[in-house]
C-alpha cells in the first residue's frame, strides 16, 4: 500500500550574469621569462591585457513557499556586485584584488576565488556552480568540488 508522504519539491536552478573588465597577465615568477614565454604565448606579456569578463552565478533550491523564488535575483545581483564587480571591474587581477593575491589569473583560478569569495554569502538556496567567460568561446565551470585523484 502506498503511503502519502510530503509532495517532493521541484529542484531549480536559478542563474545571474554579470559583466566586468579587467586587465592580468599569465606569469608564473617561479620559472624563467623564456618558460613563461613558451607556456603562456603573449598571455604572459609583460605590460598586461584585457578581457570583457562574464560570471554566471547559478543557485540550485526549491521556490519558498510564500515568495516563489528560490532566491530573490535582486540579491542575488546585490552580492555579485559587491563581492566581485566593485572588486574585479577595470582592475589588474594580477596586482589589485586582495582576495587574488598569489594566484595566477587563470579563467580557472579566478572560478575557485569567485567560489569561495560568494558561497558564504547565498543563505537562500544554495551556490550550485559559477560559470566564468573569459571570451565568448572560453569558459570555465566550478561546482565546489574536490578531484579525489
Ligand atoms: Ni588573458
Amino acid at each position: 500500500m502506498a503511503v502519502s508522504g510530503p509532495e517532493p519539491r521541484p529542484l531549480l536552478y536559478v542563474v545571474r550574469r554579470a559583466h566586468f573588465s579587467a586587465a592580468h597577465r599569465l606569469y608564473n615568477p617561479r620559472f624563467s621569462e623564456e618558460w613563461n614565454r613558451r607556456t603562456f604565448g603573449k598571455c604572459a606579456s609583460p605590460h598586461y591585457h584585457g578581457h570583457n569578463y562574464t560570471l554566471e552565478v547559478v543557485v540550485a533550491g526549491s521556490p519558498h513557499p510564500e515568495t516563489g523564488y528560490v532566491i530573490d535575483l535582486a540579491k542575488l545581483a546585490e552580492i555579485i556586485d559587491e563581492v566581485i564587480v566593485q572588486k574585479c571591474d577595470h582592475r589588474n587581477l594580477n596586482t589589485e584584488v586582495d582576495f587574488l593575491h598569489g594566484l595566477i589569473p587563470s579563467t580557472e583560478n579566478l572560478a575557485v576565488a569567485f567560489w569561495r569569495q560568494l558561497e558564504p554569502r547565498i543563505v537562500q538556496g544554495r551556490l550550485y556552480a559559477i560559470r566564468l567567460y573569459e571570451t565568448e568561446r572560453n569558459y570555465v565551470e566550478y561546482r565546489g568540488e574536490y578531484d579525489a585523484h
